[in-house]
């Protein structure tokens, strides 16, 4: 007999829980594709895409995954022949990297320090070695859906300025763009990639460019422009029909439209600490759960871990056992270890995007559940451990008549 039924929860680091106010506003018949709303419509979520990266650039939809938005930025930024350094920490920029030499483009990869973010100081002495600047672009993620390292964007711009170099800076934010704080104009970030389906709230199928004058420049010179991503086209405004190379994807601009509403009315700095709290409240369980033989962070500097996935090696505990009476005892899904260097010996816990303390705090009792039911190696409870951060954050911003009632 199994627990499982009610409502299922979903703690995978994207697609993530999606909203029903987003659910619901993009359950509707289909308008005039040519002018009126849905023109508007697309007008709007393009003028508020920018406001979400941080900056005063251009927003592109292409509909597509995040693997789709890679490809749209390489095509409307290179030429064939062209060099990028690609920033490895994990899986995802390595997948990037390899989707720019399927294009034509010459790939060189900088490994990370094992289980740490991107060395900002390997990164300026490669760059300094590159005197003649064939380098055209630098490829990084900010975080790393499969180790769940968090990259230091700010810091890699300052080692790219110190080594006095040109080069495009290309970053993916699919796994944190509204769950961390990024400031693309501010840290001179040329061209960012973002996807739907994790920290924006919407179901996969759309993704994103945003680009800077520089990266516009380059696109003005980029020889693997093609007729379906090209930004050109999609950037004349009213033209909904161009704006897409094609239909729109209706459905989904009317959830982005309610995402971006329900972004604003919470605000990005309130949505920035709330991640950052829960994912105080997840570390500190995972450290309680810590034990010999047991499971442990990937990550071993506690600066560089995500504040949206947190990637677990489980050691002497199966991973996939643990996973399967998570999901089939209790109805809650958590993400596999990804690729050769997890697979079967890891698991992740998603907290992206529509998240709070009884989502967040059901997850840990779930798996702190199976874990006992496995007798797997505990050093102490994670669920009294995460409680005590939520706790500590509740007491911070308690409404004074509250306060005084607890007295
Ligand atoms: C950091 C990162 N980049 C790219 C992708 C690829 O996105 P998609 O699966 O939507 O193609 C993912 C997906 O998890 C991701 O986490």
């Amino acid at each position: 007999m199994s627990l499982r039924n009610g409502r299922h929860q979903l703690s995978i680091p994207g697609p993530s829980v999606i909203p029903d106010r987003v659910l619901n506003a993009m359950h509707r018949q289909m308008p005039n594709i040519y002018e009126g709303a849905l023109a508007d419509l697309a007008d709007s979520v393009i003028a508020d895409l920018p406001g979400v990266a941080r900056t005063s650039g251009h927003a592109f939809i292409g509909i597509c995954n995040g693997h789709g938005a890679w490809e749209m930025a390489l095509s409307n930024t290179l030429s064939r022949g062209d060099r990028v350094l690609v920033l490895e920490s994990g899986r995802f920029a390595v997948g990037w990297g390899e989707y720019a030499r399927r294009l034509g483009i010459e790939v060189e990869v900088l490994n990370a320090p094992p289980r740490r973010g991107v060395s900002p100081a390997a990164v300026e002495a490669r760059l300094r070695e590159d005197s003649e600047h064939a380098i055209r672009a630098v490829l990084v993620v900010q975080v790393d859906t499969a180790s769940s390292v968090w990259n230091d964007i700010a810091a890699i711009r300052r080692a790219i300025d110190a080594a006095g170099h040109p080069a495009l800076y290309m970053v993916d934010c699919i796994a944190s763009m509204g769950c961390v704080p990024f400031e693309m104009d501010a840290w001179g970030v040329d061209v960012t990639v973002g996807g739907a389906q994790k920290g924006l709230m919407v179901p996969p199928g759309i993704a994103f460019n945003w680009a800077n004058q520089k990266a516009l420049a380059a696109h003005r010179e980029a020889g693997l422009r093609t007729a379906y991503w090209d930004w050109t086209p999609r950037m004349g405004e009213g033209e909904v029909y161009l704006r897409f190379a094609g239909t729109a994807p209706i459905p989904h601009l009317y959830g982005l439209r309610e995402a971006l509403d329900m972004i604003a009315e919470e605000g990005l700095e309130n949505i920035w600490h709330r991640h950052a709290v829960l994912a105080r409240a997840v570390r500190a369980a995972v450290a309680a759960w810590s034990a010999p033989g047991g499971l442990e962070f990937v990550i071993v500097d506690p600066e560089a871990r995500a504040d949206s996935v947190t990637t677990l090696y489980t050691n002497g505990v199966d991973a996939s056992r643990l996973r399967r009476i998570c999901e089939d005892e209790a109805g809650l899904t958590l993400g596999i270890g990804l690729g050769e260097q997890f697979s079967g010996k890891a698991f992740r816990i998603g907290h992206m995007g529509h998240l709070n303390p009884p989502m967040a705090l059901g997850t840990l009792g779930t798996i702190e559940a199976a874990l006992a039911a496995m007798a797997a190696p505990m050093t102490a409870s994670g669920v009294a451990a995460a409680s005590r951060v939520i706790a500590g954050e509740m007491a911070a911003g308690m409404v004074p008549e509250l306060a005084k009632a607890g007295e």
